[in-house]
Order: structure tokens, then sequence, then C-alpha cells
């Protein structure tokens, strides 16, 4: 094990990782538990390239404290947890096959400790085939007997956030006139830009995939920003709902928008920007209570027995508990992200 794996293993608060190497495809899994004080570590499966399996790692240990908050904050009986396969390359369907199955193992071997689900590369047909090695498994498609994709789902319970944020920071009661710039058009993000658009906010997108960018453009009557403009870009509402760590210290100084508001998993690059985002008035809403849609979905259907009107209720919570955390923020002048953090610690400390 080399010291960078050291190093992040030390730092982190977390219960175990497992860890395992798959030499035919050269892929890195990690299996990150972080908590299991609530019930078994729930996340999602995350594929990516990454510079190093050191990143992967680290990656994962910050994701799967993510999901102990996130879950806390949801009020699901899980813990938290995250699965990372580093892949060398996208791989193609034959060798995603393999890498699935030998990680389906991994999670077997775990005997329901970790219950994983989608997330970024990995889709339902992805947990279809983890399903046919073992149960612990969210989010399979609706054929195959599972809830299906928690992209909607999360875009909704981040429509609820944002209608929330704009209430508490603009006292606005609809979006109407509102702008909303939407970075990132994949399952939640597109799905998140045909809510805004339906309710009459002023539509801003970005992609790396000009395609989408297009597509939205055309069908949406969005406006297109160039993907590296998005930061400087003036709006009401920047939802990130791409990729983590796009606001840091830096960012934070630029940004011109009043909330921020979307379904990236770990947004701010440190716990700081989140400070610094109050003092320069912008309100953010954690992205670990916004983004729990998903969650709700994959949990509350196939867990919780829920039907679809009461996932949509636990869905509106999102906008409530949103409005709670900014009340406590600005009664002790303490961010939203320690806001929410308290949130969670308390529904843990009950737990013990
Ligand atoms: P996705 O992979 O379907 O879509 C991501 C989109 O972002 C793609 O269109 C991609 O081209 C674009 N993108 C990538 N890098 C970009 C960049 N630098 N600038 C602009 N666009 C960029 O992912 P999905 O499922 O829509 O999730 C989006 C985010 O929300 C991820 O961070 C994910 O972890 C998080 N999330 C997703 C949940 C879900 O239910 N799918 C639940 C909770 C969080
Ligand atoms: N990708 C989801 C998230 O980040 C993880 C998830 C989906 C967990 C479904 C459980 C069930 O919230």
């Amino acid at each position: 094990m080399d010291q960078a794996f050291e190093h992040r293993l030390a730092g982190w608060d977390g219960e175990h990782v497992v860890i395992r190497y798959d030499p035919a495809s050269s892929t890195w899994m990690f299996v990150c538990i972080h908590s299991t004080r609530l019930g078994p570590a729930g996340g999602g499966t995350r594929l990516r390239v990454y510079p190093r399996p050191a990143a992967a790692l680290a990656d994962g240990l910050l994701l799967a404290k993510a999901m102990t908050t996130k879950l806390a904050v949801a009020g699901l009986p899980l813990g938290g947890g995250k699965a990372v396969l580093a892949v060398p390359a996208l791989p193609d369907p034959v060798t995603r096959a393999r890498i699935i199955d030998r990680y389906a193992d991994l999670v077997a071997s775990l005997r329901g400790t970790y219950l994983t689900g989608p997330d970024m590369n990995t889709s339902e047909s992805d947990m279809d085939r983890i399903a046919r090695r073992c149960p612990y498994v969210f989010c399979r498609s609706v054929a195959a007997g599972g809830s299906g994709s928690s992209a909607p789902a999360t875009a909704v319970g981040v429509l609820h956030g944002i209608r929330a944020s704009v209430q508490y920071a603009l006292d606005a009661g609809d979006l109407r006139g509102i702008s909303v710039l939407v970075q990132g058009l994949g399952g939640v993000g597109s799905h998140l830009a045909r809510l805004l658009a339906d309710a009459g906010a002023t539509l801003l997108v970005a992609d790396v995939d000009a395609g989408r960018v297009q597509q939205a453009v055309r069908a949406l009557g969005a406006k297109p920003v160039e993907p590296d403009a998005v930061v400087g870009t003036a709006c009401d509402v920047f939802a990130p709902c791409a990729i983590g760590g796009v606001i840091d210290l830096q960012a934070a100084e630029t940004l011109t928008c009043r909330i921020v508001a979307g379904a990236a998993n770990n947004q701010l690059t440190d716990p700081r920007v989140a400070r610094q985002l109050r003092d320069r008035g912008v309100l953010y809403a954690p992205d670990f209570v916004i983004n729990a849609g998903g969650a709700l979905h994959g949990v509350g259907l196939e867990k919780l027995g829920w039907d679809q009107a009461e996932l949509q209720r636990h869905l509106a919570g999102i906008g409530e508990t949103l409005t709670g955390i900014y009340r406590e923020a600005d009664q002790d002048d303490i961010s939203t992200h320690e806001a929410a953090q308290r949130l969670a610690q308390r529904r843990l400390d009950a737990a013990r």
C-alpha cells in the first residue's frame, strides 16, 4: 500500500474500507463503509477514470461520509457508504459486464452490510446485473422488479429545494422570471431543466456535451453558457448537476448568483467555502440535503414499502428541511453546511 493510501485512510473517521483489484480489467474497487449506526450502509456505485487509485479512494471516502449525513438528514434507516470502481478507461460492454460481476461478488461477500444503487456512470442495467449475483441493490429496472432510475426523483427533490431557497432568500413565492443556471444536463439535470422551464423560470444551461445543450436550447428555450464560464455567469440560482468540487474558495468569491442549489455530490471543495458563501450573502443549499431524492426513491419504494404519493410527500419535505436549516444557520450565525451537519449529528446521536 503506498503512502497516499495510508495518509487518506488514517485521516478518515469511517468504519471500514474493502479493497479489491481486478487484474483482467486493471480496475481498483473500493467499498467505503462510513457508518452503520442507523442501519446497513447505503450508497451508490461510481465508475470513473481517476489519475491514481489513491484519488479514487479519496473520492470514495468523502462520498461515503456524505452519504451518512444525507441518509440521516433524510430520516432513512440506513448508514452511509459508497463504492468506487476506478477503471483505466470507460469500459466496452463486455469489459463492463466482467467488472460489474466481480464487483457484485464483492458486495455479496459483505452479506448486507453495504447496499448499493446507481451513481456516476452506472445505471439500472448495471443494477440488474448486480442483482443476478446478490440481493443488496436498489434501483434495478422496473422490468426487473426494481424502482428504476433515481434521477427523476432527485430532480423533483432539487426543484422543491430551489423553491424553498428562492422563497427564503428572494421572498419569491414562485419561479416565474427567476433565472436558474443548470450545470450538467444528464439524468438529473435534463429532468430538472424541464421542470424549471414548466415552472416559468428563465433557464440557462451548460454541459461539456454540446448535443445536450442544443437539445435544451431547442426544446426548452434555454440560453447556452460555455462550460468554463459557469462560475462567472450572472443568475439568481446556480444549480450544479454535473461533477463535485465545482466551488472552491476562489469560485466562491467570483459567483454572482444569490443561491447555490443543485444535485451534484460534494459541490464544495472544503467546508470553509460554505462560510465564505454565507459571508458573501449567497444562500447555499447543502448538497447532501437537497439531493436526497434519489435515495428516498430507491430506499422508500423498495425497502420501506412507500407508494408514489408517499414518495412525493418525502420529496416535498426536502424543501421544508432546507427552510429549517436556513433558519438555524441565521439564528446561530453558522454556515448552512454546519447547520445541516448538526441536524445529521442530532439524528446519529439519538440512535446511539
Ligand atoms: P449524469 O452522468 O447522467 O450527468 C452528468 C452530466 O454532466 C452529463 O451530461 C455530463 O456531460 C455533464 N458534465 C460532466 N462534466 C461537466 C462539466 N465540467 N461541465 C458541465 N457539464 C458537465 O449524472 P446524473 O445522474 O445526472 O447526476 C448528476 C450529479 O448529481 C452527479 O454529481 C451525481 O453524483 C449527483 N446525484 C445524482 C443522483 C441521481 O439520482 N442520479 C442522486 C444524488 C446525487
Ligand atoms: N447516487 C445516489 C446518491 O448519491 C445513491 C443512492 C441511490 C443510494 C439509490 C441509495 C439508493 O444519493
